[in-house]
C-alpha cells in the first residue's frame, strides 16, 4: 500500500493567470486535489483493515472511493503539469502527426476534444489507445465514468464546476479556450512517448 501524497504544483498558484485564476488553482489543487488523494488513502486503509479482520461489508463501497478518488488524483496530477505559464499553440513532432494520421488533422481532433470537454461531467481526455493502437478521445463523467481499460491518458482537461465557474460563470467554452491557451504539448508528448517505448 503506496501513501499517496498531493504532488507540489510545477509552477506558482497565480501563473496561469488570466487563463486560470490564482483563487481557483488554490481551491483546485489544495482542496479539490487533497480531497482526492485523502480519499485514496482512506479508502486503501479501509481495505487493508477489512483484509486483516476478514469482514469485507464495507470492501464494495471502499473500492468504488479506489476508483473514484484514485482517478480523481491521477487525473489532476497529470492536468496540473499538461498546463503551463508557457503553454499554447500546437502539437509538434511525432505526435503532431499521430493526431493528424488518427484524427485527420489537428483541428479535428481539436473540434473532437472540444466537443468532449463541453458535453462532459467530469474530463476531457485524449488517450493512447494500446489494444487498437491509436489515439482517442474521450468524454469521461465523474473522474471514471466512461473509461476504457488500458487507455493511457496523454491530455487532460477538467470541466468539473470547480475547475471553471468562479473565473467563468456557467461560460464553460471560454474555459475550453483559457485552457488551450496554457496547455503544455511537450507534456502531453512525453505521454506519448511513453506509450510508443511500452506499446509499439
Ligand atoms: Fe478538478
Amino acid at each position: 500500500m503506496t501513501d499517496h501524497e498531493l504532488p507540489e504544483l510545477p509552477y506558482d498558484y497565480d501563473a496561469l493567470e488570466p487563463a486560470i485564476s490564482e483563487q481557483v488553482v488554490t481551491w483546485h489543487h489544495d482542496t479539490h486535489h487533497q480531497g482526492y488523494v485523502n480519499g485514496l488513502n482512506g479508502a486503501e486503509e479501509e481495505l487493508a483493515e477489512n483484509r486483516e479482520n476478514g469482514d469485507f461489508e464495507s470492501t464494495p463501497a471502499a473500492m468504488e472511493n479506489v476508483t473514484h478518488n484514485g482517478s480523481g488524483h491521477y487525473l489532476h496530477t497529470l492536468f496540473w503539469e499538461n498546463m503551463s505559464p508557457d503553454g499554447g499553440g500546437e502539437p509538434e513532432g511525432e505526435l503532431a502527426d499521430r493526431i493528424e494520421e488518427d484524427f485527420g488533422s489537428y483541428e479535428a481532433w481539436k473540434g473532437e476534444f472540444e466537443a468532449a470537454a463541453s458535453a462532459a461531467g467530469g474530463w476531457a481526455l485524449l488517450v493512447y489507445d494500446p489494444v487498437a493502437k491509436q489515439l482517442r478521445n474521450l468524454k469521461v463523467d465523474r473522474h471514471d465514468l466512461h473509461a476504457l481499460w488500458g487507455a493511457h491518458p496523454i491530455l487532460a482537461c477538467d470541466v468539473w464546476e470547480h475547475s471553471y465557474y468562479y473565473d467563468y460563470g456557467p461560460d464553460r467554452g471560454e474555459f475550453i479556450d483559457g485552457f488551450f491557451d496554457v496547455v503544455d504539448w511537450n507534456k502531453a508528448a512525453d505521454e506519448y512517448e511513453k506509450c510508443l517505448d511500452h506499446f509499439e
